[in-house]
Parts: structure tokens; C-alpha cells; sequence
């Protein structure tokens, strides 16, 4: 049983991976921006003891602190990170003045936001000898396909800071694993016409594979795990 805090569980990629672990017997610490997304639901912690829900917004360092403090009270310890949360913006090279805004918001939501939280639960994740951090990168954060030049940046800046947290990592036991898929089935997807849906890699199977790394060993963690839903030559 692992005590995991969770971002981006409200929907798409993360809540699979939720609804998965919690299956599997996990406690589960979900950082969200509405708390009361999951009345109602598989994941109410109204109904569960393994769920804890905090009020979570990735450009908000205070947010940060008060979820990490209200997991260990309630849980005790935290020995798995996963970063979910994440935005997508078209922003490319020539950005337009109006969309400038664009780059700040990429740049914190999907690169700062994973930063600042690992740096409040490292102390913690040290303290377990198997701790584990798997952050949901894409594969525009491994090479650039087309002119999405504001999310690429955002998503290699990500992947070259998981690859340092890796190297920091190592000799206390946390492992580090990034998952970069090309297009999945989710609300970031919903305006992708170039392949249908039901082609695109599924949530629930990128959950299969977070279940499966948080059963290995040390010894055996990958780091950087590509997923194509299509062919890339
Ligand atoms: N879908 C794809 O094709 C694809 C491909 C490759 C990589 N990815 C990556 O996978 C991750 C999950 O994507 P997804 O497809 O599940 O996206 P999604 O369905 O759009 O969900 C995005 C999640 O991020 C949360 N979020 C956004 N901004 C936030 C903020 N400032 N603070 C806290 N939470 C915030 C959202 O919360 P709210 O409900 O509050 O908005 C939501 O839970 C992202 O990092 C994404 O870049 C996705």
C-alpha cells in the first residue's frame, strides 16, 4: 500500500490513474482546484478513508504547503508523487501580443507547478528507501513535430528537470519515471480531428501502466516511458 498525492485528478489522464490505485488498495491524497468535483463519485472522500481531497492550483505555492502538511497529518507519510496536472495552449513561435499570456501560464502550470510541489514533499519521499515520482510529460516534450512552440518548451523544460530529480533521487531509493504519450482520449484532446478517438491511447491504460511500475523494485524502474498511438518516422 503506497500513499500517493495525486495532481490533475479531476478529470482526463489523472482521474484514471486515481480510480485505478484506489482499486488497488492506495491511499490517495488527490490535490484538485474544485474540491467538491468528486461529490458523488468513486472518488467522494465523504465515502472513502483512503481519499483525501485538497484544494490544489499548480500557481499557487501556498496551496502546495497546506496539501503536503494535510497528507502527512492525515496519512502519516507520502512515498509517491504524480504529476497530472497540466495545460495545453496552441502558442507557437510568432505568438501574437494577445497571446502572450500563453507562455507565462504554460511555463508555470506545467513546468513550476511540478517543480514547487516536488521540492515540498521531497523531505518526505526521502524518508521511504522506495519512494517513487512519475510525471505525465507527452511526446512534445521529446521532439517538436509541428509549431506548438509554447507547449514543447513547457514539456521539455519538464522532462529535463524529472532527469534531475532522477539523478537527486537515486541514492536515497526514489525513483523517477516520465510517461509521454502522443494524443489520449481526454478534454486536451477534444479538438484533435486528425485521428479518432477511439485510436488514441485510452486513460484507463496509462493507469495499467502506473499500477504496474508501482510494483516493481528499484532495481527495475524505467525512466522514460513513450507511448504512440500512431506511427512517428
Ligand atoms: N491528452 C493528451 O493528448 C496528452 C498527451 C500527452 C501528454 N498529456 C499530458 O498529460 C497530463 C494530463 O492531461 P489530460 O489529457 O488528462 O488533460 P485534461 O483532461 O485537460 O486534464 C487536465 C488536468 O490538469 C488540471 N489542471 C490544469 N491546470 C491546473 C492548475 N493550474 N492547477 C491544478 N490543476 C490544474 C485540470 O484541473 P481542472 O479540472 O481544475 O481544470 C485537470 O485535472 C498533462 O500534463 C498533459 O500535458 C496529455
Amino acid at each position: 500500500m503506497r500513499r500517493i498525492l495525486i495532481t490533475g485528478a479531476s478529470r482526463g489522464i489523472g482521474k484514471s490513474i486515481a480510480e485505478r490505485l484506489l482499486i488497488e488498495g492506495n491511499k490517495l491524497s488527490l490535490g484538485i482546484r474544485d474540491i467538491n468535483c468528486f461529490d458523488n463519485t468513486g472518488l467522494d472522500p465523504k465515502n472513502n478513508d483512503n481519499i483525501l481531497v485538497s484544494q490544489y492550483d499548480a500557481r499557487n505555492k501556498e496551496s502546495m504547503s497546506r496539501w503536503v502538511n494535510y497528507t502527512i497529518n492525515k496519512f502519516g507519510s507520502i512515498d509517491t508523487l504524480i504529476h497530472c496536472a497540466g495545460i495545453f495552449h496552441r502558442t507557437n513561435l510568432l505568438f501574437s501580443d494577445e497571446e502572450e499570456y500563453q507562455i507565462k501560464e504554460l511555463w508555470e502550470t506545467n513546468l513550476l507547478g511540478p517543480w514547487y510541489l516536488t521540492r515540498e514533499v521531497w523531505k518526505e519521499l526521502k524518508k521511504n528507501k522506495e519512494s517513487r515520482v512519475i510525471t505525465l510529460i507527452s511526446m512534445s516534450g521529446k521532439r517538436s513535430k509541428s509549431n506548438l512552440a509554447g507547449y514543447t518548451a513547457s514539456k521539455f523544460a519538464l522532462m529535463g528537470l524529472c532527469q534531475t530529480m532522477r539523478n537527486e533521487g537515486w541514492d536515497s531509493g526514489i525513483r523517477v519515471t516520465t510517461i509521454s504519450p502522443g494524443w489520449v482520449n481526454t478534454d486536451m484532446a477534444k479538438d484533435i480531428d486528425i485521428i479518432d478517438k477511439s485510436l488514441m491511447t485510452q486513460p484507463k491504460d496509462i493507469a495499467s501502466i502506473v499500477a504496474s511500475i508501482l510494483k516493481l523494485p528499484n532495481s527495475c524502474i524505467p525512466f522514460d516511458i513513450s507511448i504512440n498511438c500512431n506511427l512517428e518516422k
